[in-house]
């Protein structure tokens, strides 16, 4: 694809579209958006817009297709797969200032949101009508990037994914066109599911403008486990044990003996240098969950547990799982994180966790592995010095040789960060020919390529 590059009668017909104080090409608000939280390069913009309208996006997008001039989304920059930096350059579109709770319908645990609003705000706002969104992907990011890259997160094992948590949403397409897809019926088996062809799209297929998601009631009951354990391979016994029984977790996380090493460092938290498991329950009562789960734990020969009961003692608790990214950030001023994120089947968890931690002793490098284990999905952070290429190198391909690892034990090249950038390498061996159907669906809505270009697919 070739794109046109930006002229000044460009910049004078966006001004016509948003006013000249939502339109930035000043080199502060570009380099405001070149960059999200991952290892990529960054690459700012030609332009910032900062769009109020569903009217004034479908106008912006519309101008840019007839034009060929890129545009990508942007909600909090908190992706960790390069997804929101414009490789291209081109437009931004920052949509925080499309950031109202439209209409929350208590009656139908359902709300209409606009896709700049962050999903901490969201659940401030939901608090008062004892109702949540649950996905929680540790970041506060905006629900449109939630929406765009299908987040997930810690609360996944009991309510799902994004996907799972949303009935409708409102896109505009390349063409400019608006375009309502799903309903705000909980059930619908009507046509084609559009829907989820725009959840994880990363804004490569249109841009959401309006979500409505599920709700659920929020709760007010409870409880947690963190054991310590043996080893990897009683850590996922213990996993599938408490899935078995029936116990509905809403969280259960792994943390191997490195991070429970950082978290002492950081938190001065006193934790066995071991495999851990941490998981809550939100019963109906503060104990629900405790005695069944330590009995379980004891069973798989757990060597610590620590429980607790009621909000306070629980918060206490998840310090250890809430602040790893950050405290793995913390400990290591100076240098550059690489973040794996893949997912196999449970039953294979032991083994890829085995395999990350024979590749770091092999290349004589430092990465600390927790993730939701609950889901089979595995983080990775390996700690380089971004000013060494030959090191930044080892460990690309280090990342490279365990999603491909994952891919072969029939898992993902990304459980939930989304491919981005990162992942396309993979796209190929991960989903075969399904890649040419992928390719004829972003042809089909986005001839131009205009839309978030160099993602998902490889150039
Ligand atoms: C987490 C992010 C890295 O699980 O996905 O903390
Ligand atoms: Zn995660």
């Amino acid at each position: 694809m070739t794109y046109t590059p930006l002229t000044d009668s460009h910049l004078d017909a966006l001004r016509q579209i948003v006013g000249a104080d939502r339109l930035s090409t000043r080199s502060a608000d570009l380099d405001l958006h070149a960059r999200d939280q991952s290892f990529h390069e960054p690459r700012p913009p030609d332009v910032v817009l900062w769009p109020e309208t569903t009217a004034e996006v479908s106008a912006i997008v519309s101008f840019a297709n007839a034009q060929r001039i890129p545009v990508t989304a942007w909600g909090a920059g908190s992706s960790l797969e390069g997804n929101p930096i414009p490789v291209h350059g081109g437009i931004l579109l920052d949509f925080t200032r499309m950031n109202k709770v439209l209409n929350v319908r208590a009656e139908d645990f359902q709300v209409d949101v606009q896709p700049g609003v962050t999903r901490i705000e969201l659940n401030k706002q939901l608090a008062r009508f004892g109702l949540f969104f649950p996905p929680d992907p540790g970041a506060d990011a905006t629900i449109g990037g939630m929406v765009a890259n299908n987040s997930s997160g810690i609360k996944t094992i009991k309510y799902g994914a994004t996907k799972d948590n949303v009935l409708r949403l409102e896109v505009v397409k390349a063409d400019g066109e608006v375009i309502q897809v799903g309903s705000r019926a909980r059930k619908d088996s009507s046509g084609y599911d559009l829907l989820h062809l725009f959840v994880g799209s990363e804004g490569t297929l249109g841009l959401i403008t309006e979500a409505t998601l599920k709700l659920r009631p929020l709760p007010d009951k409870f409880s947690a486990v963190l054991a310590a354990f043996p080893d990897i391979e009683s850590v996922i016994q213990t996993v599938v044990d408490i899935v078995g029984m029936g116990l509905d977790p809403s969280a259960l996380e792994f943390l191997d003996s490195e991070t429970a090493h950082a978290l002492n460092l950081d938190k001065n938290l006193g934790l066995v240098e071991a495999p851990h498991v941490l998981m809550e329950f939100n019963g109906s009562s503060d104990a629900d969950g405790v005695a069944e789960a330590r009995s379980i734990c004891e069973a798989n020969g757990a060597t610590d547990i620590r429980t607790a009961t009621g909000q306070e003692e629980r918060n206490k608790l998840w310090q250890a799982r809430h602040h790893t990214y950050e405290t793995l950030l913390r400990l290591h001023p100076g240098k550059a994180q690489q973040i794996v994120d893949v997912c196999v089947p449970i039953s294979h968890y032991p083994e890829i966790v085995a395999f990350c931690a024979q590749l770091m002793a092999e290349k004589q490098l430092l990465g600390y592995k927790f993730g939701h284990a609950g889901d089979g999905n595995l983080h990775m952070n390996i700690i380089y010095d971004q000013s060494n290429p030959a090191e930044f190198a080892l460990v690309k391909s280090v990342n490279a040789l365990i999603v491909e690892h994952a891919i072969d034990l029939e898992g993902t090249s990304t459980g939930e960060h989304g491919t981005g950038i990162g992942k396309r390498t993979f796209a190929l061996k991960q989903h075969g020919a399904a890649i040419n159907t992928m390719r004829l669906i972003k042809n089909t809505l986005d001839p131009n390529g205009i839309l978030n270009p160099g993602k998902i697919f490889l150039d």
